[in-house]
């Protein structure tokens, strides 16, 4: 069997993420991780802060503080978010680590050794007002290609193309909004990309018939526009060092590593941090060098892209060793709001720490995964939430459980009732049961989420629609056993829900499972067998009525969100 070596893109350490951060990355890369798990595979869920790079340098400024100290407070502060959102990462480490150092210097010193590193003289954005260097991102202007007047000199958010600052039109400091630019002479690293160009190419072509559409039309019209080499070193304080063994001059000047060059790294650096946290029980390497069982996906939304399936492929083929490259790669467009840009700069939308302030995790991870933005940007409404909430959750599956444990204590006492025997209808939703648990199954296994929470769904209705025809409140008046049947066969869905729900809303998963006293419950995942037999919880079983799993949100909740987080105008 496979290893599951799973990454989702690191969210950048400047500020709290937004819903639409969570649903591009983590919290599907997460939902993969935990299905992969509970089918017994052995998986390996990393990720990390991005620390690297100007805006945590300017962050760390306007908040008084040394650069290192506002990362690691500003690692914490996400951590504690991810762990309330239930992310089951086997490891959530730092780019600043000196583990990512080691590996990223290894890297730089490899690729130097094999003819892709070269230094050059380059002349560079320097601004006045701000007393230094513009980093690519902080040069703001016009697009060439689109036109987009807000384009970054890195890249342009609108058109997705990778930019260098002089390509833009009507060029300005993003820090100051300065226009007196200019252009003065320094030494950097460049990444020879055009000579790998071609191994690039072949690379992509192997592969990209696997990953969803969305990756590879997006790497084609990357590589369309051919690869350029790139400097990958930058002046600035914070970062990881070049090497004075191999570099010297550059180091004395102290340039560091561009923050796109380390960050993708750190899925290494990553996992060796989690390996050094127990090292002999722990063991990075077979991870990611020479891996051939391991299997590896990445996540991210579709702006990172270019980075994972053209630039940093470029990097390792380069390094000329053995290193793992991505398998498959799960892009998703954008999550919008209200149909508009969430935006962490402007404060736009809901980010991840209000959503767990209004409500728990899993009222957001189903919505979101619900409403992935797989096929296409989807829109973030209160109106669409609330309802998918009252629908979904509240009513299919919360109301189901609560409807049946309550009925089945008031009429039968504490333990699941015995009585009757299955007949057609139990049969007919058994087979029902276990075709939409493999639908399941496979939207799992191929990681259309939208299509897994439908399937899912589908399984709580079917739940409903059986309690509907056998009707146990009617039985109970002429036939206690056809009413304590249905019953038990309504307990052991509840029991099915709950193992196979836990993907998706982990801590509703465990209430539902925590009302059954099984001795010995361990099933991970439920079989076609058991799927069409609902007989895991026997006759006998003492229950318990969880509290209300997913409270209706009501026309005032509706109009509290929109009130403090603002509607169709943001
Ligand atoms: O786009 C971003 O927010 C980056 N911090 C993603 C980095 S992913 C990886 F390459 F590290
Ligand atoms: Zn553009």
């Amino acid at each position: 069997m496979a290893r599951h070596l799973i990454t989702s893109a690191l969210p950048y350490i400047n500020g709290i993420k937004h819903l639409g951060n969570m649903v591009g990355s983590m919290l599907p890369a997460d939902v993969y991780s935990r299905y992969l798990r509970q089918r017994g595979h052995d998986v390996l869920y990393i990720c990390a802060t991005d620390e690297h790079g100007t805006p945590a340098e300017l962050a760390a400024k306007e908040q008084g503080l040394p650069v290192d100290v506002f990362c690691a407070q500003a690692h914490d502060a996400q951590k504690a978010v991810y762990d309330g959102f239930a992310l089951a990462f086997d490891y959530f480490g730092r780019s600043s680590s000196p583990e990512n150092r080691e590996i990223t210097q290894h890297f730089a010193r490899r690729l130097n050794e094999n003819g892709f590193i070269e230094e050059r003289a380059i002349r560079q954005v320097y601004s006045p007002a701000d007393g230094r260097f513009l980093p690519d991102r902080y040069v703001e202007g016009t697009c060439p290609h689109c036109g987009y007047d807000k384009a970054r000199g890195d890249q342009c958010e609108n058109c997705t193309r990778v930019l260098d600052p002089t390509d833009l039109i009507n060029p300005r400091s993003a820090i100051s909004g300065s226009t007196d630019l200019e252009v003065r002479e320094t030494k950097h690293l460049f990444l020879l990309q055009s000579k790998l160009e071609n191994e690039v190419r072949e690379w992509v072509a192997q592969h990209d018939k696997d990953w969803p559409q969305l990756a590879s039309s997006i790497a084609h019209k990357w590589l369309t526009e051919g690869l350029h080499d790139r400097a990958i070193t930058r002046d600035l304080d914070w970062g990881v060092p070049v090497p004075a063994d191999t570099w010297p001059e550059l180091a004395a000047e102290g340039k560091v590593f561009y923050v796109w060059f380390d960050a993708p790294i750190e899925y290494i650096g990553a996992t060796k941090e989690w390996a050094d946290q127990d090292p002999e029980n722990r063991d990075w390497k077979s991870w990611w060098y020479q891996a051939e069982d391991v299997r590896y996906t990445e996540f991210m939304a579709k702006d990172n892209v270019p980075f994972h399936t053209v630039m940093f492929p470029a990097t390792e083929l380069g390094i000329r060793e053995p290193w793992k490259m991505v398998d498959y790669v799960k892009a998703f467009n954008w999550l919008t709001y209200y149909g508009g840009k969430f935006s962490t700069s402007q404060k736009r939308g809901v980010f991840t720490d209000q959503a767990l302030e209004i409500l728990p995790a899993d009222y957001w991870r189903y919505f979101l995964i619900a409403n992935a933005p797989e096929s296409d940007d989807s829109s973030f409404t209160w109106e669409h939430f609330t309802a998918t909430v009252n629908k979904d959750l509240a009513d299919t599956l919360g109301n189901f459980v609560n409807r049946v444990l309550s009925f089945s204590r008031k009429r039968f006492g504490d333990a699941v009732p015995e009585g009757g025997t299955p007949g057609e209808a139990e049969t007919r939703l058994g087979e029902q049961i276990a075709e939409l648990l493999a639908e399941y199954e496979g939207h799992m296994e191929t990681l259309q989420f939208r299509k897994a929470a439908a399937a899912l769904r589908a399984l709580w209705s079917a739940g409903n629609s059986y309690l509907e025809e056998k009707a146990p409140w009617l039985e109970i008046k002429t036939d206690k056993d056809a009413a304590a049947l249905t019953l038990r066969t309504a307990m052991n869905l509840i029991h099915l829900y709950a193992v196979v729900s836990e993907p998706l809303i982990p801590a509703t998963a465990t209430a539902m499972r925590e009302a059954f006293a099984l001795t010995d419950d361990t099933a991970a995942w439920v079989t076609a067998e058991e799927a069409k037999s609902l007989s895991s919880v026997p006759s006998g079983t003492a229950f318990t009525v969880p509290p209300v799993l997913f409270a209706k949100l009501t026309d005032e909740d509706l109009a509290a969100y929109k009130e403090r987080f603002g509607g169709a105008e943001g």
